[in-house]
């Protein structure tokens, strides 16, 4: 089987040399040799390890070969390689991706596109875990409760340093960027993008529901503080950037942001840059997956075994579902509910408390647990930190903007989502 590498980065270099240094096995398993024949780049100059694979920069040339079989997409984007692999599937030969966020907006028309040709999205999600098979077709048998993931390993990386080396997320960003697990801009990863487009293929494949990015709750890790940590040591809690779907009857929940997770969950004890999801099943139960979320050889160890499944002529459809089921609805974001958290400093004076307390009343919130902090005693200011009993997203929400125009609270509120 010939194939082409769209793009020979971090994962194409180490699919072209992992094709090469392990083809006994992968020929063994396939039932035929899987050659990678040309790769697609920008530059030709760049120095790269691929095993003497030829290199061309000329994307349109190689899309129209006839000596290829196989085209495996690593150029990263969304446009261009979305139209590079409609070019590749009307021309009714198989694909396989890596692109999340390619597939986080197309992946509706790839699905049909991909009709009557193969089509694997492996490593899209959380790199080296086989988490796309798992779901579409290990638990198929199954109606899914439940997916909570630990999705970005730069996210994860940055909270466990801040837990357990009291290291401020500035700090932890700039070494994270130094080591290469964040990008110069790391936004896409602390903002909870990146997870949130693995949650939208995941999603599809668990409830075949077709939210874009901008329909679910997103929020990242940007603004959690050392207050915030040091509260939840205090209470027994990690702080974790979790991707929740959850079905409630005939709707799914679908959000991503940092939670306080009890520490003894396992989802908790998953630790640096390494990605773990745990998937409940009306059948199954519960069941947990953990490994590395990404690097070239993770990655690369995905796409292979894409390829080694199209080798073998199997082809099951992108999504899991054959025929359409019935439609399920995304729960609008302010009917989310969960137990709320909330630090925020106010004037340190008499009565303020109850006041606090009374406007959360009003808003069907009630505390469950309450503390207070002064740094210093001569300051005119306290931080207070709020745990609420469960309560809907849109009154939290409300709560905050009431407290932030009242005259007793000082700078931010911050708020952040209990996941027990
Ligand atoms: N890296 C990971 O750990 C990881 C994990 C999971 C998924 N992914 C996904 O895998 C894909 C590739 O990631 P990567 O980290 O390997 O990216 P990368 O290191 O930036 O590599 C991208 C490659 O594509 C080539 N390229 C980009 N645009 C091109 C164009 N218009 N025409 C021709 N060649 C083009 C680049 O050429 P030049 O080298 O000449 O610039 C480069 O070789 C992305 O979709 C990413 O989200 C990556």
């Amino acid at each position: 089987m010939r194939v082409a590498i769209l793009g020979v980065g971090t994962v194409g270099e180490a699919v072209a040399r992992i094709l090469v240094r392990n083809a006994s096995i992968i020929t063994a398993r396939a039932g035929k040799s899987i050659e990678p024949v040309v790769g697609v780049v920008r530059d030709l100059n760049k120095p790269r390890d691929v095993a003497g694979m030829h290199l061309s920069t000329d994307l349109s040339a190689v899309l129209e070969r006839d000596d290829i079989d196989v085209y495996v997409e690593l150029m990263g984007g969304v446009d261009g390689a979305y139209a590079a692999i409609k070019r590749v599937l009307e021309r009714k030969k198989p694909v396989v991706t890596a692109n999340k966020a390619l597939l986080a907006y197309h992946r509706d028309e790839l699905a049909r596109l991909s009709a009557d040709v193969p089509f694997g999205y492996e490593a899209s999600v959380a790199g080296g875990i086989p988490i796309i098979k798992t779901l579409r077709d290990g638990l198929s048998a199954n109606h899914i409760i439940s997916i909570k993931g630990i999705l970005n390993g730069t996210s994860n990386y940055i909270m466990t340093s801040m837990m357990k080396g009291g290291v401020k997320f500035k700090d932890v960003l700039k070494r994270a960027q130094e080591l290469g697990y964040a990008e110069a801009d790391p936004t896409f990863d602390v903002g909870g993008f990146d997870a949130a487009h693995k949650l939208l293929i995941l999603s599809s494949i668990a409830y075949d529901i077709h939210a874009r990015p901008e329909d679910i709750l997103i929020e990242g890790i940007e603004n959690i503080s050392s207050d915030d940590i040091a509260f939840a040591k205090e209470f027994e809690y990690e702080i974790k950037l979790l991707a929740i779907a959850r079905r409630i009857g005939e709707r799914v929940e679908l959000r991503v942001h940092p939670a306080l997770v009890p520490k003894d969950k396992m989802i908790a004890k998953v630790n640096g840059v390494m990605n773990a999801i745990s998937v409940a099943g009306d059948a199954v139960g519960e069941t947990m997956y953990y490994g590395a979320g990404a690097g070239g050889n993770a990655t690369a160890s995905a796409v292979i075994s894409d390829l080694i499944d199209i080798a073998r002529g199997i082809n099951p459809p992108m999504l899991g579902y054959k025929a359409p089921i019935a439609p399920l609805s995304l729960v609008p974001k302010g009917e989310i509910q969960s137990k709320f958290y909330f630090r925020l400093n106010v004037e340190d004076a008499v009565g303020v408390l109850a006041k606090i307390t009374k406007i959360m009343s009003e808003h069907a919130l009630s505390a469950d647990a309450f503390l207070q902090r002064r740094d210093d005693e001569n300051s005119l200011e306290a931080t207070l930190f709020f745990i609420t009993h469960t309560a809907f997203e849109k009154d939290a929400v409300k709560f905050m903007q009431i407290l932030k125009s009242s005259d007793f609270v000082r700078g931010e509120i911050f708020m952040m989502r209990i996941e027990e």
